[in-house]
């Protein structure tokens, strides 16, 4: 699995750092930023899901390889 955010959507509400933040980060202005690669290890993905429910702006994609 790998996650993207559409940088388009985003209006930093901050829910994907504050609950996946081994797989997001925030920048200088409080948007969402995918670290690393963005690719997703098996025992993060519950956490990648919660964050792609949780995005009020539908922001996050998924993406299953
Ligand atoms: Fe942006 Fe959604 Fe995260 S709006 S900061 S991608 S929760």
């Amino acid at each position: 699995m790998k996650v993207r955010i559409d940088t388009g959507r985003c209006q930093g509400h901050g829910r994907c750092y504050d609950l996946a933040p081994d797989l997001f980060g925030e920048d200088e202005e409080g948007y969402g930023t995918v670290l690393g690669d963005g690719i997703v290890p098996p025992e993060k993905r519950d956490q990648a899901r919660l964050a792609a429910a949780n995005c009020p702006e539908h922001a996050i994609e998924l993406a299953e390889e």
